[in-house]
């Protein structure tokens, strides 16, 4: 099965009209946000959140609020990432990145505001229950905290990271825990019941894991024209990674078995999982 084109031109488009002020006197921030966050990406988390919403019979058209804004936490983080002070990247998803492009300043702004925005974009036109958007923006910012993506990118940075159980706690963290919230959120968003989201979390947290080995290894294999980005950051990094820590062929090895684990979760939820299966074989399969 592909990954789901038309939940892709969903997010496109409500990303496109995205409008976040109007101040002429910013309009070079906004510039630089636009920049970052239209400028391609293949849009995993937000189509894994309407496709998760979507298994349990909700209209993706209606959860796209909370979709866009784990696109824009999701840009917010590439911005960061790319940074002179973090992985020092001049190229992302094809274009010259943020900070090379506007400044610095401009770029730890940019990323600062897509967080921000983000969290006001679910709490202005996400329609959902109060207990409901509450249960969204608890999952989400935990997600991207010290628990979470931030806490994982400390870890990457630290170069304290050695032996296969922090590098399995790092990948959870640094990448993993967003894109399980996505997910999650897709089933806050569709009222599932407690046990079911337990279930659904536990694919989740194998996707996210599966995602990362995946970065690793096209990190490695990869063509920087493909990808968007500057193949072998991690090496030039000296950044622990599936690859650094096992091998190329381990770490294939150790992909394909977690491809096995998300897709056989899978198989013990109900609804109508096939599109999240789609998603969970691109995502195996990219060579971007
Ligand atoms: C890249 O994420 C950054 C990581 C979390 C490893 P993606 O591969 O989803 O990048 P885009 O959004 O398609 O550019
Ligand atoms: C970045 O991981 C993860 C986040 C942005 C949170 P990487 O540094 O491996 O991502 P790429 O490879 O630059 O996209
Ligand atoms: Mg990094
Ligand atoms: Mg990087
Ligand atoms: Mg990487």
């Amino acid at each position: 099965m592909a990954y789901p084109d038309d939940l892709v031109e969903l997010v496109d488009g409500f990303l496109e009209e995205l409008r976040f002020g109007e101040a002429p006197s910013v309009s070079p921030l906004l510039e630089a946000m636009r920049y970052s966050l239209l400028g391609g990406g293949k849009r995993i988390r937000p189509v894994l959140l309407l496709a998760a919403a979507q298994a349990y019979g909700v209209d993706p058209a209606a959860a796209l609020p909370t979709a866009a804004a784990l696109e824009m936490i999701h840009t917010y983080s590439l911005i960061h990432d790319d940074l002179p002070a973090f992985d020092d990247d001049v190229l992302r998803r094809g274009q010259p990145t943020c900070h090379v492009k506007f400044g610095e300043a401009v770029a730890i702004l940019a990323g600062d505001a897509l967080f921000a925005e983000a969290f006001r974009l679910i709490c202005e036109r996400q329609e959902a229950e109060p207990a409901v958007t509450l249960a969204v923006v608890q999952e989400i910012s935990e997600a991207t905290g010290v628990k979470g993506m931030v806490g994982g990118q400390y870890l990457d940075v630290s170069g304290l990271v050695t032996g296969e159980a922090q590098l399995k706690l790092l990948h959870r963290l640094k990448t993993g825990r967003l894109i399980a919230a996505c997910v999650n959120s897709g089933g806050l968003l569709a009222g599932v019941s407690a046990s079911e989201l337990e279930v659904l979390a536990g694919f989740a947290a194998e996707l996210g894991l599966l995602f990362q080995i995946k970065d690793d290894i096209l990190d490695v294999v990869g063509d920087t024209e493909v990808l968007g980005k500057q193949a072998g950051a991690d090496a030039r990094l000296k950044r622990s990674t599936y690859v650094s820590v096992y091998g190329l062929k381990t770490a294939q090895e150790l992909a394909r078995r977690s491809l096995s684990r998300a897709l056989a979760a899978l198989d013990g939820i109900q609804g109508r999982m096939g599109t999240l299966a789609g998603i969970t074989n691109y995502i195996y399969e990219r060579q971007r």
